[in-house]
This record gives C-alpha cells, structure tokens and sequence, in this order.
C-alpha cells in the first residue's frame, strides 16, 4: 500500500516541528516577518497550520480553521511575499532532513494555494 505523505514527514510530530520551523523562519525573514509578529495569536495560527498540513497531507486529523480565501483576504499579500513563505517551509523542510520527493510534493500543494492567497 501507498504511504502516505503525511507518514512520509513523519506524521503529527513530524509536522509540528516543521510548521515551528517554518513559522520562526517568517519571524526572522524581513520580506513578511511584519505579517506574522503583527498577529495576534500566533498560537492558534500555528496549530491551525499543523491541522491543515496534517490533513492535506493525509492524516487523521480534521482542519478546523478558516478556508484559505477566507484567512488571507483583505491581506493584499504579494508574489514576493508568497515565494518568501513557501521559501522558509523548503527550508524547515531542508533543516529536518525531508527528502526530495517530500519537498517536491509539499511545494506543488503549497503552489497550488496560490490563487487564494496572493492579492485577494
Ligand atoms: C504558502 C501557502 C500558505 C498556507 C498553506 C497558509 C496557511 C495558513 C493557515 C492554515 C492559517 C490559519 C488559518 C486560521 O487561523 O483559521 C494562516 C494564517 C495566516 N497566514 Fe497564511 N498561509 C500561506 C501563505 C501566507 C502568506 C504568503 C502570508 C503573508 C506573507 C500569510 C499570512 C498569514 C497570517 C498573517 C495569518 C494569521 C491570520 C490571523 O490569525 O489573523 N500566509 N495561513
């Protein structure tokens, strides 16, 4: 049987550790650390974020969070800002030793996003 992705990054643990990762990286990235340290609860941001990488990755857990349009609507988030994200996930991707098939199958999900998140 296939295994999922979800157990290919190591299920829940796995992507935990990879979305506080990636959530330090935007803290630390000029291009959109302002977005990130201007949120209120970051907390509940973070563990939504696990939610909706754990299920779209194919695991047990349920998205209980906003739709995607919904979350970044009114941000007037830019091209330049979307590649940063998606940039500092690769790379607390690379920091935790995912393999290359990973990360190619998480960058086409996270690209395929795009049309509801950049300038809406
Ligand atoms: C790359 C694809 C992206 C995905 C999969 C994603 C996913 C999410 C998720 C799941 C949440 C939590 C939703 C909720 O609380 O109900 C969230 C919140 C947020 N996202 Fe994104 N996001 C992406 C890109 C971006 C980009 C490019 C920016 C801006 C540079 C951004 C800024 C934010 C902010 C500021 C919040 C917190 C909103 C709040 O709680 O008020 N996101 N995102």
């Amino acid at each position: 049987m296939a295994v999922t992705l979800y157990e290919r990054l190591g299920g829940s643990d796995g992507i935990a550790k990879l979305v506080d990762d990636a959530v330090d990286a935007h803290l630390n990235n000029p291009l959109v650390q302002t977005r990130f340290a201007n949120t209120k609860d970051i907390e509940h941001a973070k563990m939504m974020s696990r939610e909706f990488f754990c299920a779209g990755a194919g695991g047990p857990e349920s998205y209980t969070g906003r739709d995607m349009l919904t979350t970044h609507k009114g941000m007037n988030i830019s091209e330049q800002e979307f590649i940063a994200v998606v940039d500092d996930i690769l790379g607390a991707m690379d920091k935790n030793k995912v393999g290359d098939v990973e990360k190619k199958d998480v960058l086409a999900i996270l690209y395929s996003l795009k049309g509801m998140i950049i300038r809406v």
